[in-house]
């Protein structure tokens, strides 16, 4: 143990990162330390994340770093009788990602308690609390002790992170923003694991996504990242998995917060798409796997998919919008079948569908340029704390493989006005790749394309 008058002094300790140097797991607990307690200059700040970019760190630093940011606040504690059923899920952000949505009641309704900590939307990716404030009457801010009543009653809840959790990350995240160095493995490391170590959990699964909609759009580079998350994760105590997943075209059929919701609706009511599917049996199996409840993979897969289409799964979201401060006739009404969704949730002022313009096998949807346009509609922030329009949206009315007709409509955007511009009809047009009916045979994809289990 290095006492505090033999440690580095804050500028040497930049410089020692600078030069290329290790830091040791003292100098990290010193620096976190003074980045919570904001006794280090925001420009020795900036410099430290920028040497961090440039020079990266090794297993033990990142170790170190995601102990520490862990660490800096309130890590919270569950009754006895929980260990080894405290799961979670996180993806890297995708274009109609709502699985988390539909997975934490699945994996409740197998025994697990999933205490879910979810974010906002930025930029073009949707966030899973955007999504569920379109419920009326949902409520993400949870004090402690409601979180633990409904854990111990439900079995999941999905809320948004409080200030006692992770403090470190708040400070680090908004600086690396301001000093472009958010693209640091051990800094999305770092501030990812930290959160989920502040969880308690037993296990825990990552959808690391690559792609054209992704952080990462190459295979390799999403699977360093996988790589990076899955040895800090193992090293806090978590057994951390995770899936490499494709994200070129959007998941399922709607993109946009209550479109979302509704398609949610309709895969915990046994209708859901099946890529969407493809990723929830993957991920909740892997967590039943990892957390012992069964011996393989697939029987895992199994398991959880059965929550579907026995209805398990609906109530134990029923019961958790209930938790979570929806009124029960709505709840209720929301997870009937045959249910008039939009009697709830907020429909656009406008709906229009585009027309292929030819006849053809459907080859390709370009989910981050669709996500785009509809961030520009109001789907979306740019900026921290901006509102979003829930009702912005779009639903995908063919997948790829199927073959078209020219005429027959292929998206159905949601927008409140006004019109939209020449600009952003030809880009959605533009989304849609074709390929001649007689040249190519097109099969959908499998979305995962590795799965990282631990040792
Ligand atoms: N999500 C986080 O919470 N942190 C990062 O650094 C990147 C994504």
């Amino acid at each position: 143990m290095v006492s505090e008058a033999d440690m580095l002094s804050i500028p040497e300790l930049i410089k020692k990162k600078r030069d290329g140097g290790r830091l040791t797991d003292e100098e990290i607990r010193l620096f976190i330390r003074v980045v919570t307690n904001r006794s280090i200059q925001d420009c020795q700040t900036g410099a430290m994340l920028m040497a961090i970019r440039l020079n990266g760190m090794d297993q033990a630093e990142t170790r170190a770093l995601t102990q520490e940011m862990m660490s800096s606040g309130e890590v919270m504690s569950w009754p006895e009788e929980w260990r080894g059923r405290l799961v979670d899920k996180h993806s890297t952000g995708g274009v109609g990602d709502k699985v988390s949505l539909v997975l934490a009641p699945m994996l409740a309704a197998c025994g697990c308690k999933v205490p879910m900590i979810s974010g906002r939307g930025l930029a073009h990716t949707g966030g899973t609390l955007d999504k569920l404030e379109s419920i009326p009457g949902f409520k993400v801010e949870q004090p402690g002790a409601q979180v633990h009543r409904i854990l111990a009653s439900v079995g999941c809840c999905i809320v948004g992170q409080t200030e006692a959790l992770v403090p470190a990350d708040r400070v680090l995240y908004a600086m690396r923003d301001a000093t472009s160095t958010v693209d640091s493995l051990p800094l999305i490391t770092g501030s990812i694991i930290s959160k989920k170590g502040a969880e308690s959990l037993s296990s825990l699964v990552l959808d690391v996504k690559f792609g054209r909609a992704a952080l990462y759009k190459d295979l390799c580079s999403a699977k360093q990242l996988a790589e990076s998350l899955v040895s800090a994760g193992n090293d806090l105590g978590m057994r951390t998995g995770a899936v490499l997943s494709r994200m070129d075209v959007p998941i399922g059929r709607c993109v946009g917060n209550s479109l979302e919701v509704i398609e949610a609706l309709e895969t915990l009511k046994g209708n859901g798409p099946d890529d969407l599917l493809e990723l929830l049996t993957t991920l909740g199996g892997m967590l039943l796997l990892m957390s012992g409840r069964v011996s393989s993979l697939s029987e895992g897969s199994t398991m959880v998919s059965e929550t579907l289409t026995g209805g398990a799964a609906l109530s134990k979201f029923r019961a958790m919008m209930e938790m979570q401060g929806v009124a029960s006739e709505v709840a209720r009404s929301l997870c009937s079948a045959g249910t008039d969704y939009h009697m709830f949730l907020r429909k656009a002022e406008h709906q229009i569908e585009l027309k292929t313009p030819r006849d053809g096998t459907v080859l390709d949807i370009d989910g981050l340029t669709l996500a785009e346009v509809l961030h520009t509609l109001g789907a979306g922030r740019s900026k921290v704390g901006e509102p979003v329009n829930h009702s912005v949206g779009a639903e995908l009315l063919v997948s790829p493989g199927q073959t078209v007709k020219r005429g027959d409509p292929w998206l159905r955007v949601h927008y409140e006005g006004p019109p939209l511009s020449p600009d952003q009809t030809s880009r959605l047009q533009n989304i849609l790749t074709l390929a001649d009916q007689e040249q190519t045979h097109v099969t959908q994809q499998s979305l995962v394309a590795e799965i990282i289990l631990p040792q």
